[in-house]
């Protein structure tokens, strides 16, 4: 399973290095295989050898130039980062990212090998107006992107369920995500007010391959119990089959 953690615009570097430390520690003092990726601030990305996976919560479709405010392929080379978060609602919404830049941000990633973690997801008053206005809003987030790229993750956030304590029921989870599998091969996580205390019901749902958390593992604690989860539902899962 892949466990990651958003980091926002949350954490110093200082921080982010004491919270890495801990948890290359607990990764490997009890024996986890599961995926483990953290996207801190672009002010706190390291050159990492160890297990944790470092990835970029943002980068410009671009080697190097002049976009002023924004890192490309050169910075990222410099910290050997080869994930990239494309796609977040927060960079959607918030940012004013259309879905043709995102596009292309993504084709370039694309083009250059990154594994890409690729987030949809539909705000309130679209997931209030019906299921198949909601299939065609969440449809209309993945116009001009391959999904069959072999390193592409999905993710599905729901904007109604970040940072707001509220997630969808689990059978709304999982008739998404597997409207999502018929799509495409890749890993589908689901992202949206998880934390340590419900963490456990969702990894556990069907095609949920994962989970993308934002506040709930800002506690380095916290994410450990919820990659302790997962490593044990992985390992139900592998006894049952
Ligand atoms: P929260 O876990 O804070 O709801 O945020 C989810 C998210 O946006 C992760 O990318």
């Amino acid at each position: 399973m892949i466990v990651a953690a958003n980091f926002k615009t949350n954490l110093t570097r200082y921080q982010t290095r004491e919270y890495l430390s801990r948890l290359e520690a607990f990764i490997h003092d009890n024996n986890i295989s599961q995926e483990v990726f953290i996207f801190p601030t672009a002010t706190s990305i390291y050159s990492h050898a160890g297990k944790v996976n470092i990835g970029i919560q943002n980068a410009y479709p671009t080697k190097n130039g002049a976009f002023t405010g924004e890192i490309g392929t050169d910075q990222l080379d410099e910290f050997e980062i080869r994930t990239v978060l494309i796609g977040h609602s927060e960079r959607r919404h918030v940012l004013g990212e259309t879905q043709e830049f995102i596009a292309n941000k993504y084709q370039f990633y694309k083009e250059h090998g990154y594994k890409i973690i690729y987030c949809i997801g539909e705000p309130l008053e679209v997931r209030k107006s019906g299921t198949s206005e909601m299939m065609s809003y969440l449809d209309s987030q993945l116009v001009g992107i391959d999904m069959h790229y072999e390193n592409l993750i999905l993710a599905y956030e729901p904007v109604w369920a970040i940072g707001t304590g509220v997630t969808p029921t689990n059978e709304d989870i999982v008739s998404l995500h597997s409207a999502l599998r018929r799509t495409c091969t890749a890993s589908i996580l689901y992202g949206g007010s998880v934390k340590a205390d419900n963490a456990k019901e969702i990894l556990s749902l069907k095609n949920v391959d994962g989970i993308l958390v934002g506040s709930g593992a800002l506690d380095v604690d916290d994410f450990c119990s919820m990659i302790n989860d997962a490593e044990n539902i992985k390992l139900n899962k592998e006894i049952n089959r």
